[in-house]
């Protein structure tokens, strides 16, 4: 799949990745799972370089879900050190080519060491405008929906708004993806064919496309291959 080969005039602005298969990936080599999510920040850096080709606007990755948290205390901690250090790490080049971060989920649940790097890149990033790189970190959307009706209820409590102006604008304005459109195409890998509690309110009418290719081996051309294949629909 080359480039050459998509029609740049009509790529999703918004692709949404659930970025799974790390664990199987790493047990097919022998290795703990935590090497497997190593080697999926490879596939991240990839897929945000050929997304820029692309010219996607969104690219959201769904990088660390509530449930997750269910996890052996060991992949946690090791997941959250990566995410650290990933987020440290990258920061400059992420804002050389013009990325601006963005994080969606109950950030306040993330250890304070991250929710720090995050907030330093996200602040250092912001002006950016060639690609939004939104991180789904302790995202589910279930928690997402619950948060946005406790505010809305609030607010009608508090009588600053009228239950005859709860529109689907108004709740979509409480969703953390309220600046973000949303996206018109969602790559799941590793052959799951679940939402996983990803985006529930915003995948309304989004096209998906599963592939059996783990995270650690996916790259630019697959990506290619998903937007190719949204295309041809
Ligand atoms: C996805 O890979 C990465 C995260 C959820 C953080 P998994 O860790 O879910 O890998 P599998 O599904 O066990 O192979
Ligand atoms: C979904 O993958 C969450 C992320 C990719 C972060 P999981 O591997 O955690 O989902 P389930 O548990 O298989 O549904
Ligand atoms: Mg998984």
């Amino acid at each position: 799949m080359e480039i050459s080969q998509i029609d740049l005039s009509r790529v999703p602005e918004h692709v949404a990745i659930i970025m799974d298969g790390n664990g199987r990936w790493a047990k097919q080599q022998g290795e703990m799972r935590l090497f497997g999510h190593n080697i999926g920040v490879e596939s991240v850096r990839k897929t945000l370089k050929a997304a820029q080709q692309l010219k996607v606007k969104y690219l959201t990755l769904y990088a660390f879900s509530t449930e997750n948290w269910n996890r052996q205390k060991e992949e946690e901690d090791g997941l959250m050190e990566l995410l650290v250090n990933t987020i440290a790490g990258e920061a400059d080049e992420l804002h050389a080519s013009g990325v601006r971060l963005a994080a969606i989920g109950d950030i306040t649940g993330l250890p304070a060491s991250c929710q720090c790097e995050l907030q330093e890149a996200i602040k250092k990033t912001q002006e950016n405008t060639t690609i939004t790189l939104v991180l789904a970190l302790n995202y589910s959307a279930r928690w997402e929906i619950m948060n946005a009706v406790k505010n809305i209820a609030q607010e009608v409590k508090q009588n600053n708004i009228d239950t005859d102006l709860i529109t689907e604008e108004l709740f979509q304005a409480h969703l953390s993806t309220k600046d973000i459109p949303d996206p018109e195409l969602l790559i799941r890998t590793s052959g799951e064919h679940r939402l996983s509690n990803f985006l529930l309110w915003q995948a309304a009418y989004t096209e998906f496309y599963f592939t059996p290719v783990l995270w650690p081996d996916f790259t630019g051309e697959h990506l290619m291959e998903a937007v190719y294949d949204f295309q041809n629909r």
